[in-house]
């Protein structure tokens, strides 16, 4: 069920849920009415919650006293010049996550009297998308779930806002491409593959996107050696697939910004197989690829007046008679000869044939990789970063500016020549591992090598990020999303053309 999300002038007329916000204990706003109607009850219940109204605290009041609302709540947005849009996303997303499955089918919010460190109609509007995001669910397959369990909300209002809509409606264009992110990541591996991705895209089409899809013969003419070694262990046939959108129209369009996704369907490590335990995260290795497609999707969906080519490749990594082995060497597009001592190192080497591609077909400025690239990562920033390698300051700053603003946060991490002999090889120019210490960055290093002089290029691992075993802000446990709003974001604010 999507959130049926408005900004009318006026409450609806039946029994529902609602919220107002308060910057503290004070009674300010509709707060004093609805105290003085209940009897002095609000104030009474505030005190017993010790609420002080800090940023999305909560307290909830059954059917209050002198109010016709099945219930209230009291949000905090704390003073209001630290009351931004990330305040404002969180308390739409404690509202949410407080009556998604509660019985309630409506819920307002009344925005009179809010003060904010933005316009109300822009708090209004990321309010709204807070709650948009953390209403997300992947339910499909769940056939016996419990009544109680279902979720019953289906209406939001935010009254108070006037103008919002205007502001929304790109943010709702972000969080469609948001939600097919995490669909994609959420898909089990026997239902998402190489081919069956590409069928799932096919709709980007209506959104003005142009694509381009090569299959196996196509790839083995062009020479994708590492790409396709990685693939030749499974049944399911890779696949590389382009995403064009020109929002510039066909003058002024010149080189594109490229993203670049790691789109691994199932990684199983292959000969140098995975531990059983945990595997199954493994479904979502395609996250770096997921994010492209739902950014590409937030990108047309909002029109951006920019030209951005979003690239995915598409592989399963199995285990099989035909599979690649430890000690292969294999020769990739642009000619570079790779040994492939670890085929669970098998991310860098899709992405190496792809990079190839991309700079032969669209001759880019500024690449963009995203990758659930190494286990590595995830020792050195845990959850709550993503790794950020770059060859470009400015880009680096670009990126983590954009990343700062929406809450998705990148930390970068160094490169550099001592890093990079570690992968030189003994008889091939590469080799796809380098020591234990240091892993992510070798790999950064590997990607790095295909690189042509000249382009600006960044590579983010995301093997931290895109999945979370517990509830994070504005999402439930689950996929995260992580990556579509900083590269909408990323090329809102450097590559799109204004007025
Ligand atoms: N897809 C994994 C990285 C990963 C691990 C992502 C855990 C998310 C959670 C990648 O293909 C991989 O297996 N990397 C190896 C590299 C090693 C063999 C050098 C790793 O991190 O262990
Ligand atoms: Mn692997
Ligand atoms: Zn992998």
């Amino acid at each position: 069920m999507t959130l049926d999300i408005s900004f009318p002038g006026k409450p609806a007329r039946a029994a529902h849920a609602r919220v107002i916000l308060l910057a503290s204990a004070k009674l300010a706003g509709p707060a004093a009415a609805i105290d003085k109607a209940g009897g002095g009850a609000l104030g009474r219940a505030l005190k017993a919650a010790r609420f002080e109204g800090e940023a999305a605290s909560l307290v909830e009041l059954m059917a209050p006293a002198g109010l016709d609302a099945t219930r209230l709540l009291v949000l905090g947005t704390g003073p209001a010049a630290k009351a931004d849009a990330h305040v404002f996303e969180k308390i739409g997303a404690a509202i949410i996550a407080r009556l998604q499955c509660s019985g309630e089918k409506r819920v307002s919010i009344d925005m009179d009297g809010v003060n904010a460190a933005l316009p109300t109609a822009r708090a209004a509007a990321h309010l709204a998308l807070g709650a948009r995001l953390r209403g997300w669910r992947f339910d499909k397959y769940r056939t016996t779930m419990k009544e109680k369990a279902k979720p019953t909300l289906a209406a939001l209002d935010v009254l108070g806002a006037e103008g919002a809509e205007a502001f929304f409606a790109p943010m709702a264009a972000v969080a469609e491409g948001n939600e097919r992110t995490r669909e994609l990541v959420s898909e089990p591996a026997n239902i998402l593959y190489p081919e069956s991705f590409v069928a799932r895209a096919k709709d980007l089409k209506s959104l003005g996107i142009e694509l381009t899809v090569l299959d196996e013969d196509e790839m083995a003419k062009l020479g994708m050696g590492a790409l396709l070694g990685v693939a030749q262990g499974s049944v399911r046939k890779p696949r590389l697939m382009a995403m064009r959108w020109n929002g510039l129209g066909k003058k002024s369009a010149g080189t594109p910004v490229v993203l670049v996704g790691k789109g691994v369907t199932f990684d199983t490590g292959g000969i140098s197989l995975k531990p059983p335990g945990g595997m199954e995260d493994m479904k979502w290795d395609m996250g770096g690829a997921g994010t492209v497609v739902g950014a590409m999707h937030a990108l047309a969906a909002r029109k951006a007046r920019a030209h951005v080519v979003g690239i995915v490749g598409l592989v399963e990594n199995m285990p099989d008679g035909n599979a690649q082995r430890p000690g292969d060497v294999v020769t990739t597009m642009d000619g570079q000869t790779v040994e492939v001592i670890n085929t669970d190192a098998e991310g860098r080497l899709v992405l190496c044939d792809v990079i190839a591609w991309a700079q032969k077909i669209y001759s880019p400025e500024v690449i963009v990789d995203l990758a659930t690239l190494t286990g590595a990562i995830i020792v050195s920033l845990g959850h709550e970063h993503a790794g950020l390698f770059s060859n470009d300051d400015k880009l680096s700053a670009q990126l983590t500016e954009a990343g700062k603003a929406v809450g998705e946060p990148l930390w970068r991490m160094p490169l550099g020549s001592a890093y990079d002999k570690l992968i030189d090889s003994q008889i091939a120019d590469i080799k796809n591992v380098g020591p234990r210490e240091g892993g992510s960055i070798t790999a950064a290093q590997f990607i790095q090598r295909f690189v042509k002089p000249g382009v600006k290029w960044a590579h983010l691992d995301v093997a931290g990020v895109v999945w979370s075993s517990k509830p994070v802000t504005l999402a439930d446990k689950g996929a995260t999303g992580f990556g579509v709003r900083l590269l909408d974001r990323f090329i809102a604010d450097n590559f799109e053309a204004r007025g």
